[in-house]
């Protein structure tokens, strides 16, 4: 196993519920460093770029709205294998399918609102990295 890095964000619907700390805890407890952290208001040419994606979806202007409906906390988790653990410790998209103990589980409103979003492969996790700090904001 390497030691990855991995781009998190903490969703407007767990800012509005005071959740930060909790699910920071679940990160740490689970093995994970945070690496680079700020809460941020998302414009709206924001959001649509980092989920461009999704452009063609249909849940795409609902999700772009309900992540500039609040502030966000991007983050970058550092440690052993961080893609995979971290999608381990926010458990499936649909909190309805989410494991016992994961963030979704415990916290997710919806499967929109479902207050963690975590890169998929190493190539996403760069660019998503990228998209939001400096390399001079992350400290290891
Ligand atoms: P996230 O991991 O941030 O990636 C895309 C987001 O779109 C997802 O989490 C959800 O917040 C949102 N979303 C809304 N509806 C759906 C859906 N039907 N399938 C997948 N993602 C959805």
């Amino acid at each position: 196993m390497a030691v990855e890095r991995t781009l998190s964000i903490i969703k407007p619907d767990a800012t509005r519920r005071n959740l930060t700390g909790k699910i920071n805890a679940k990160f740490e407890d689970g093995g994970l460093r945070i690496v680079a952290q700020k809460r941020v208001q998302l414009s709206k040419a924001q959001a649509e770029a980092f989920y461009g994606v999704h452009r063609e979806r249909g849940f795409f202007n609902d999700l772009v709205s309900f992540m500039i409906s609040g502030p966000v906390v991007l983050q970058v988790l550092e440690g052993e294998n961080a893609i995979a653990r971290n999608r381990e410790i926010m458990g499936a998209t649909n909190p309805a399918n989410a494991a016992e103990g994961t963030i979704r589980k415990e916290f997710a409103e919806s499967i929109e609102a479902n207050s963690v979003h975590g890169s998929d492969a190493p190539e996403t996790a760069a660019q998503e990295i990228a998209f939001f700090f400096a390399g001079t904001e992350i400290v290891g």
